[in-house]
């Protein structure tokens, strides 16, 4: 049966994934998920505890114990949302260079997606939702009635990400931030479970010339057509 009231937006990095998500679920009046969030949490408590991102069992014991708890937003700092890790405040830590290079890797392992999947299928099925990430159309809720994929060259997500990195007043390099986005976007496509990939049923938007406003409107005429 298909999950009317689900829509899922899946996409390589900076796609404009979690910006559209979060506009699109407040035109609906919809619950908005970033599931890159969790996975985000897992490694930075990963690295946080000392333990080596490359040791799978550890990390994934880590996973499996540890507590996300993701909020509206509490304060006026430019935080899309409240993100929790037991209890703490890590919603700018998640962000740091250091989850950035890691997160993808941590992400490749089976319980560490297990344990994140069960959480993100709990709130899914709950409706009414936006849920954005990578697997969200294919493994995640791959009933839910609208699927959309987002695409972008690979210098114009370069582009957007340098952007915001220099808005939020920290030193950033364009060159350093489009190589290491080729090289999540190809960990993320490239691993055998939960691959970054576009549901048969999804609709594909090419965002590279459209305002995040243009993209909300394309997905809500698919929606409202349905
Ligand atoms: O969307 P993001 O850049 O914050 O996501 C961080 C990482 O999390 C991404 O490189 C891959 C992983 N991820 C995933 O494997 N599956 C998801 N549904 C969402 C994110």
């Amino acid at each position: 049966m298909k999950l009317n009231n689900a829509i899922t937006i899946d996409g390589p990095v900076a796609s404009g994934k979690t910006t559209v998500g979060k506009e699109l679920a407040e035109k609906l009046g919809f619950q908005f998920l970033d599931t890159g969030v969790m996975y985000r949490a897992v490694t930075l408590a990963v690295l946080e505890a000392g333990i080596d991102p490359g040791d799978e069992d550890t990390v994934s014991e880590k996973a499996e114990k540890i507590c996300i708890d993701i909020y509206p937003p509490s304060k006026n700092d430019g935080r899309q949302y409240d993100v929790f890790l037991d209890g703490v405040d890590a919603t700018w830590s998640i962000r740091e260079d250091r989850v950035r290079d890691n997160v993808s890797l941590v992400s490749t392992y089976h319980r560490v997606r297990q344990a994140m999947t069960a959480k993100q299928r709990a709130i899914g099925l709950r409706g009414n939702i936006v849920m954005v990430g990578r697997d969200i159309g294919t493994v995640v809720l791959p009933d839910a009635a609208y699927k959309f994929f987002l695409i972008a060259s690979v210098e114009e997500r370069a582009k957007r990400r340098f952007l915001e990195t220099r808005q939020s007043g920290k030193k950033t390099d364009l060159a350093e931030i489009q190589r290491s986005l080729e090289e999540r976007d190809k960990i993320d496509s490239s691993r055998k479970l939960a691959p970054l990939k576009a549901a048969q049923d999804a609709i594909m938007i090419d965002t590279n010339d459209k305002s995040i406003s243009q993209v909300v409107e394309e997905i809500l005429s698919h929606v409202k057509e349905g």
